[in-house]
This record gives C-alpha cells, sequence and structure tokens, in this order.
C-alpha cells in the first residue's frame, strides 16, 4: 500500500445503510433503486434520460448497437483512451480510425484533424473527455451535423462537467459513464448510458434486458405477467444494491468536486515554476470533475518519465499513465496510423493523486518530490 494512493473512494456510513436498507428490502436486481438513480443522474447532467448500465463497456457496446454502428463502418475515435471506448466498436466488427489529440495541452481530440479523416464509410464519432475536460464539442457536433454522423460521448471522466451551460454526456446523441470504484462515483462496477432521443432511449432500454417488453420487477409486482422478445439483446443490467451506493454517492458529488477544484489549484500552485512540468488544461476555466490528475514532462523522454515515476513510487507516492495508446497494442496493430501528439504524451505523462480528501500537505510533498526527481534525472544525464 502506498502513502499516497493514486485515489480515495468517498465512502462513509451513508453507503452501508443504503445498501443495508436495499438488502432488507428483498429486491436487490434491476428495480426501483435503478429507477431512483436513473432519474436523478438524468436530472443531475440535464438529460432527457439516463439507463443504468453493468458497466460503462456494456453502455459503449449499446451506445455503438443504439447509433446504428455495423460491420466494416468507420468510427473515428482517440487512441489516448481507456481500450472499452475502441473495443466497443470493434464488438460492432467496424473500423476505429484514430485521431490525434489538439496538444500536449489539450488532450482531447482535436476537430480539425476529425474532419480530414472522414471519409464515405464513417458513420459515427466517439469522444473521450480527458480527465473530465470537455472536448471541442460546438466544433464536433457541427462536423457532425455536416456529415450526419452520429456522436458517441465516452463522459466516463466527467460527470458533471460542464462545457459552456451544459453537461457532458448530454451534448451529443448518446453519453456513457462509468462508476468503477476509482471514477467520481464509485460503485464497484457500474454505468449509465444518457441520451435525449426518444428512440435510442427505448430501444436501448429493451437491450439492455434481452430485448424483454417486461422486466422481473414489474412481474414480481403484479404489473405484468409475461413478456415478448422483440430482439436479440444483452444482459446489461446494473442492480439495486449498485443503484443504491449511486444515489448517495451522485448527492455528494457536487462537493465532491469542489474540493477537487482546490487540490488542483494547490497543484497548480506547487507547479507552476517547474519549467519542466506542462499541466494540460491549466487556463481551463469551466466546472470540471478532476477525475484525474496528469502531468506531461516537457522536452522530455519515455526513460526520464519512468525514472520520475520509480522516485515518486520509492516516496509513497502511487501514480499512474493515462494512457498507453491504443493503436499500439498488439490487438490494434492493423488500425495502427501515426499519431504524433498522442505518441509524446503516452511516453511522457505521469498521473499523481487525485481525490477530495487529499491535503494540501500530501500535495506539497508530492510537487517536491517531482522537482527532486527532474533535478536528479537531469543531473545524473
Ligand atoms: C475513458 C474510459 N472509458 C471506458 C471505461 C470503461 O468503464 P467500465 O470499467 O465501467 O466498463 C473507462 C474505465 O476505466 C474509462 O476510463
Amino acid at each position: 500500500m502506498y502513502d499516497i494512493p493514486l485515489f480515495d473512494l468517498n465512502y462513509g456510513t451513508e453507503e452501508e445503510e443504503a445498501v443495508v436498507e436495499t438488502i432488507r428490502s428483498n429486491w436487490i436486481s434491476t428495480g426501483p433503486k435503478c429507477e431512483e438513480f436513473e432519474k436523478n443522474f438524468a436530472e443531475a447532467i440535464g438529460a432527457k434520460y439516463a439507463l443504468s448500465m453493468s458497466n460503462c463497456t456494456d453502455a459503449l457496446h449499446l451506445a455503438c448497437y443504439c447509433a446504428g454502428i455495423k460491420n466494416n463502418d468507420e468510427v473515428i475515435c482517440p487512441s489516448l483512451t481507456f481500450a472499452a471506448t475502441v473495443n466497443a466498436i470493434r464488438y460492432m466488427g467496424a473500423i476505429p480510425v484514430f485521431c490525434d489529440i489538439v496538444s500536449i495541452k489539450d488532450l482531447t481530440i482535436d476537430p480539425k484533424k476529425i474532419e480530414r479523416l472522414i471519409s464515405p464509410k464513417t458513420k459515427a464519432i466517439i469522444v473521450m473527455d480527458y480527465a473530465g475536460f470537455p472536448c471541442q464539442m460546438d466544433e464536433i457536433m457541427l462536423i457532425a451535423k455536416k456529415h450526419s454522423l452520429m456522436v458517441i460521448e465516452d463522459a466516463c471522466h466527467g460527470p458533471m462537467s460542464e462545457y459552456k451551460g451544459k453537461c457532458l454526456g448530454g451534448i451529443g446523441d448518446i453519453g456513457c459513464f462509468s462508476f468503477f470504484s476509482n471514477k467520481n462515483i464509485s460503485t464497484g462496477e457500474g454505468g449509465m448510458l444518457t441520451t435525449n432521443n426518444d428512440d435510442i432511449y427505448n430501444r436501448g432500454k429493451l437491450l439492455r434486458s434481452h430485448g424483454m417488453t417486461t422486466m422481473s420487477f414489474q412481474r414480481a409486482t403484479g404489473h405484468a405477467t409475461d413478456y415478448d422478445i422483440c430482439e436479440i439483446g444483452y444482459n446489461f443490467r446494473m442492480d439495486d444494491i449498485r443503484a443504491s451506493l449511486g444515489i448517495v454517492q451522485l448527492k455528494k458529488l457536487r462537493n465532491d468536486l469542489i474540493k477537487r477544484q482546490d487540490v488542483r489549484r494547490w497543484y497548480i500552485n506547487g507547479l507552476m515554476n517547474i519549467d519542466e512540468v506542462i499541466i494540460p488544461f491549466v487556463n481551463h476555466t469551466g466546472f470540471v470533475s478532476n477525475y484525474i490528475m496528469p502531468l506531461i514532462l516537457k522536452d522530455s523522454t519515455k526513460e526520464k518519465r519512468d525514472y520520475v515515476r520509480n522516485y515518486l513510487h520509492e516516496n509513497g507516492i502511487q501514480t499512474s499513465i493515462h494512457y498507453p495508446a491504443i493503436h499500439k497494442f498488439s490487438a490494434y496493430q492493423e488500425f495502427s496510423r501515426n499519431l504524433p501528439i498522442t505518441e509524446y504524451v503516452v511516453d511522457n505523462e505521469i498521473t499523481v493523486p487525485m481525490y477530495s480528501s487529499l491535503s494540501k500537505a500530501n500535495v506539497d510533498y508530492i510537487c517536491i518530490k517531482l522537482y527532486e526527481a527532474i533535478r536528479q534525472f537531469d543531473t545524473k544525464n
């Protein structure tokens, strides 16, 4: 265990009580708690609909299905993301067309480069709001409109992050969220699909549960006695135990994010004068989730980045890399292309600890150790 982990759960007795209450209700699968969580989540992000899901990977899979992505269609997506964003495209037999990011200061997909990658086979764009900072959604939505493309937002990092007064996940055709333990809302496993489109919601709801026209809870409560299967679907459902955790976590979210803003400010103050460190999105002023705290080493190498990470590790500080590039993985070799900015970032990025209970003393210590590591490496080389 690290003295300062990368992430810490924001859990208390409220979560314990919520789970006990659900267990005692005698209904633990998809039911009223999922419905309540969906209603609250849709309201919180200003989307018309929210569908609770088993996880975000399944939400992305279902989103691709509902977006009508088929075999051999092309889908433009970032390579600087978690594998699930792109795996979902492959589940449909479609082709990921990797697009570079804006710059080492803005790690989101570049709309100008998106436009150059559009072909007659392009069906959709999947964007990912890195660390909760929004992609350039106005430009992306304009391109999508011009070329009749669907837009799926992988908003895993950004529950309640705002873009020009709107929350992420409610801007494109479909939004996908994750509630994996280390996310801003933690339910262990879990996810949410959001949309403002009636057809996508209705089809998504059916396909989430085998294509069945009624749910077990409706039958258990006497509101239905049988069902039809109108399309071959999946079991992508969340259960009421996780939903009850999600309801509590969602209530705590805004305060958690406000505290994270302080943590980010402490980091910026501590690192501002270290020339070798770039803080992506440093001048961003909108309200964001600050899911993670990424840093990029300037004029650096993978060797230097790994040295710095190891130094922090030896000093009890956990770090990570967000992310290894998808187009470099063996399973994605055939779709690889030249993405120079993404490639610089994957070799020179360090994610340092970020969570709402991180103290200023912890942040100061991390900044000092980071500075020491850079100096030590530079002296030796
Ligand atoms: C950007 C991104 N997309 C998708 C996922 C997949 O989410 P889940 O673990 O809920 O399937 C994650 C989770 O780490 C993620 O960070």
